[in-house]
């Protein structure tokens, strides 16, 4: 159990890749603080059944205050927090539209919650990481960032800006011991990715993306987990300022 006694914070953890992370972490030994503006409860009553540690906290990923006091509350509980995955996100609400056409309202929202809500968890993490002597930030994005589609320019540019954060975090956080990648996700069969592909139409897109990828399969959640593992254990001490890009080989980065 390579990260056992570990204390890792997961956001967007309910459901979908986030709750595959958290079981995953669980399963290695790790304490989990499954943090959603969602119900986590079913994720936290899975891992404490399986025989696991897990504490439940509600947050808004986009508001500082309630990024406070999930970190407080997380803190006070466990006493510290190793590692973070920054995975919550808005995604399975966006339906593929025309760049030109996108409502304000939403790019914000997007750039709100997958951009400045990654930041807000980082800073809040980090100053406890720095006083604790260090600690690993895990910043999800996806393969969007790497090969532009039609269809989604906001999601395209957040989950990019997430990368250049995390590079420029990487640099801002080595000399306190923290270290900053990003894992990068191919078109993972969540129930979010399906409810996108029913309601655009685009059910052709699966088999289009697995006949791109090395492997032939389409992406399930479990397929992630190792690279948050890797990421949050001692033997990724000396990487910090990368992206690792779980895909089944569809973007050769
Ligand atoms: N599924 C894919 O194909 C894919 C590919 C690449 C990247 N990603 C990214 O991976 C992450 C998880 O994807 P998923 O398919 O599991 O999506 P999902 O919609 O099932 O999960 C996102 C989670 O984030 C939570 N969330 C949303 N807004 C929040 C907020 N303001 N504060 C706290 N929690 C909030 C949701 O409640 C949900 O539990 C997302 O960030 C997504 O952008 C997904």
């Amino acid at each position: 159990m390579i990260l056992r006694d570990k204390v890792g914070l997961i956001t967007g953890s309910a459901q979908g890749i986030g709750r595959a992370y958290a079981l995953g972490v669980a399963r290695e030994g790790s304490k989990v603080v499954v943090a959603d503006l969602a119900d986590g409860s079913g994720t936290v009553k899975d891992i404490v059944s399986g025989g696991g540690d897990a504490l439940l906290v509600r947050v808004d990923v986009g508001d500082e205050s309630s990024v406070a006091a999930m970190i407080e509350t997380t803190v006070e509980h466990y006493g510290r927090i190793d590692y973070v995955v920054n995975n919550a996100g808005v995604y399975g609400s966006l339906t593929p539209q025309d760049w030109d056409s996108i409502p304000t309202d939403e790019w914000n929202t997007t750039m709100r919650v997958d951009v400045h809500g990654q930041y807000l968890v980082c800073k809040n993490a980090s100053s406890i990481m720095k006083a604790q002597g260090g600690g690993k930030i895990i910043n999800m994005s996806s393969f969007l960032a790497h090969v532009g589609a039609e269809g989604g320019v906001h999601y395209g540019a957040s989950q990019a800006a997430i990368i250049g954060m995390s590079r420029a975090l990487a640099r801002e956080l080595g000399k306190f011991g923290i270290n900053v990648n990003v894992v990068t996700s191919g078109l993972t069969m969540t129930d979010a990715s399906l409810g996108i592909i029913e309601r655009s139409g685009m059910s052709s897109v699966v088999d289009k993306i697995v006949d791109a990828q090395c492997l032939k399969r389409p992406q399930q959640s479990e397929d992630l987990v190792g690279s948050i593992v890797f990421l949050a254990s001692k033997y990724s001490d000396f990487i910090t300022g990368q992206v690792l890009n779980v895909d089944g080989g569809l973007v050769l980065y």
